[in-house]
């Protein structure tokens, strides 16, 4: 049974988001709305979400004693993990010691904060269908991991990174130095390995989100919702839709690949499982065991939106995936490199039929930053498209 309490009260139901940037900023208000109190943790001030939370924390989370000095102090229920780059070794000890509970589990966010363990998992326990991959530690191990197999085109990555940052496709043997020089250059951590891939030449690629929530009677069931539709830049999303049509072989088949992972990280909560689709074929990807940044249509699209979700299921509480509408989303893009910038147009873009407007709050733009997110309703995927496209171009960021 599921028992809420009153925020900053003794009986306060108390949760920790690891991460407070533009998704966890919407998982904070999700739980806000059901008088939990929230604790927005992120590596610098005014993050997003801590400016709709209770209490605002600014440490350094890849670094194992700062969280773990924060997480004893606070004494949270739950720790939300928001991003990847956490000390999640030390999140398992502190479950293992039983003195938080981690989302979905401390396993989960360990193996999904770099590619290798959770490719591993994927590909070598679970047998799902991925990408031929290799992981290398230097330019001559990636040069013989290609020649060896991999093969061209492909795509190198550095193990920890997200957003694309170090990716690229590599065409033939001239791009091979260059690739291993941008993966080196945008890693997370400067430890130099990569996982190379081989070039899957897919129709298109879904992000399925699915949600592993309690039923009435206690017992964890495995809910999907319709699939999500994205196109990606430079491994970096820039527009989002749902429903996507899928055959129904592949729909199964895609269902069946989440369930098995999910399944296997286990706990409670909403997974985006990034999925790749060439007619009946689906390859596995990779998952976030957390609300995706594609997802951000759902605001849109479902009744339940992916951060609501995520919050039920986190609380014990039932959940509906069910669609509102078709909908899609567009990203709204820093465009200058400056801090406390201006958005002209935001009228303008809300005049565009059946559209909204979510601004982060961020205070410093970049260039290629995401600062805001148009979203549209319509009664198809090509007007909604369409509609959250003009929105988004309509907002102009601007530096004061
Ligand atoms: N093996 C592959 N074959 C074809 N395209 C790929 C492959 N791997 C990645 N891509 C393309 O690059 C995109 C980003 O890759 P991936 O999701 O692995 O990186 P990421 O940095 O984790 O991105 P994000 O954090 O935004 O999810 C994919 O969504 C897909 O469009
Ligand atoms: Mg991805």
């Amino acid at each position: 049974m599921t028992t809420l309490g009153t925020p900053r009260s003794p009986q306060a139901t108390r949760i920790m988001l690891l991460g407070s940037g533009e998704l966890g900023k919407e998982v904070l208000i999700a739980f806000q709305r059901l008088g939990v109190e929230t604790i927005a943790v992120d590596r610098y001030d005014h993050a997003p979400g801590q400016q709709v939370a209770h209490h605002a924390r600014t440490i350094t989370m890849s670094d194992p004693i700062q969280l773990k000095s924060l997480i004893e102090a606070e004494r949270p229920q739950w720790v939300v993990p928001e991003i990847e780059a956490i000390a999640t070794p030390m999140l398992q000890q502190l479950e293992d010691a039983g003195v938080v509970q981690v989302i979905p589990t401390a396993r989960a966010a360990r193996l999904t904060m770099d590619r290798e363990g959770i490719r591993r998992l994927a590909a070598e326990t679970l047998g799902l269908a991925t990408s031929p991959y290799r992981f290398c530690d230097s330019l001559a191990e990636l040069q013989a991991a290609i020649d060896g197999g991999i093969g061209y085109p492909c795509i190198v990555k550095p193990v920890m990174s997200s957003s694309g940052k170090g990716q690229s496709k590599i065409d033939g043997p001239a791009d091979v130095q260059k690739a291993w020089d941008h993966a080196m250059a945008g890693g997370r951590v400067s430890h130099g390995r990569v996982i190379v891939e081989g070039f899957i030449d897919f129709d298109y690629e879904i992000t399925l989100l699915t949600v592993r929530a309690r039923d009435a009677a206690g017992a964890v069931q495995t809910h999907f919702c319709e699939p999500i539709g994205h196109v990606q830049v430079g491994g970096d999303y820039v527009e989002s839709w749902q429903p996507h049509p899928m055959a129904s072989a592949a729909l199964d088949k895609a269902r069946q690949i989440a369930q098995a992972v999910t399944s296997d990280l286990g706990g409670q909560g909403l997974f985006g499982v990034e999925l790749f689709v060439k007619g009946d074929d689906v390859w596995f990807s990779e998952v976030s065991p957390r609300p995706h940044d594609t997802g951000m249509v759902t605001m849109a699209t479902q009744w339940q939106n992916e951060f609501e979700l995520h919050a039920r299921a986190i609380l014990g509480l039932p959940v509906d995936t069910t669609l509102k509408s078709p909908g899609a989303s567009a990203v709204i893009y820093g465009g200058v490199d400056a801090a406390g910038i201006v958005f002209d147009g935001v009228a303008e873009a809300l005049a565009v039929p059946g559209t909204d407007v979510r601004l982060f709050g961020k205070p410093e733009s970049f260039v290629k930053r995401r600062m805001g997110v148009a979203l549209a309703h319509a009664d198809d995927i090509d007007t909604a498209r369409r509609n959250a496209k003009e929105a988004a171009s309509r907002v102009v960021p601007r530096q004061v």
